[in-house]
């Protein structure tokens, strides 16, 4: 399974980087939000996440609400760097965008999915991606994986991943990511506590302690 990082932060991005795992990048309104940023700086922060992740596919969303919004705003972000893949939400004027871009060769990921009809039209006009939401699921008490288990047997009924990749969104636990991968998605968008939830076990604290001590008795330091 690919692993993406879910933030818009720089620095976030360059930690996961420096770590050698990271395939992508995907951000959001309220991501870029969370940093403290700027409409007139929006341009210039994707740019330089796209920079910083040297052909990585990096998602930018576009905020407008109208397909033809979403065609020109979209055309305009991918004009901005080669790995900028458009991030566009499920809906009718979505998917005719995603069809439009997709024509010009722009890559789309579509987003705020939630059913496996929505990930199969999303396909269907042509999205490279599809991110279904696992954490806001479970956050109104259904549960997420279960979901997710749907969508994805029946985007891989139809489609390979050099046609569309499915992004596990809306990660929060490492039991997302092990029930993502068990499940055959393609990609989980994890933010950069999660992946360092998913880095520790006590198991693992235990055993370099163990590790740490004998060495010592070796060294004649203990
Ligand atoms: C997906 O690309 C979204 O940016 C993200 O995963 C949403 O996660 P949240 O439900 O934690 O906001």
């Amino acid at each position: 399974m690919k692993f993406f990082i879910d933030t818009a932060d720089l620095d976030e991005i360059k930690t996961a980087l420096d770590w050698g795992c990271l395939a992508g990048v995907t951000t959001n309104p309220s991501l870029y939000s969370r940093i403290g940023g700027k409409l007139e700086d929006f341009e210039d922060h994707m740019t330089k996440i796209a920079n910083l992740c040297e052909g990585l596919p990096v998602s930018a969303e576009s905020t407008a609400t109208t397909a033809e919004g979403m065609i020109e705003e979209g055309r305009h972000l991918a004009s901005l760097a080669p790995n900028i893949v458009v991030k566009l939400p499920i809906g009718a004027a979505g998917l005719e965008a995603t069809h439009a871009l997709k024509a010009d060769g722009v890559n789309v990921n579509m987003t705020l999915i939630f059913s496996a009809p929505q990930a199969l039209l999303a396909a269907a006009a042509g999205a490279r991606y599809v991110s279904p939401f696992v954490g806001r699921f479970d956050d109104i008490g259904d549960n997420g994986i279960d979901q997710l288990a749907t969508i994805v047997q029946c985007v891989k009924n139809y489609y390979t991943p050099d046609q569309c990749e499915i992004i596990t969104a809306s990660v929060r636990t490492p039991q997302h990511v092990t029930e993502a991968a068990l499940l055959g998605a393609d990609i989980a968008t994890v933010p950069l506590g999660a992946l360092e939830k998913c880095l520790k076990h006590p198991l693992t604290d235990q055993g370099l302690a163990q590790f740490e001590a004998d060495w010592k008795k070796v060294t004649g330091q203990a």
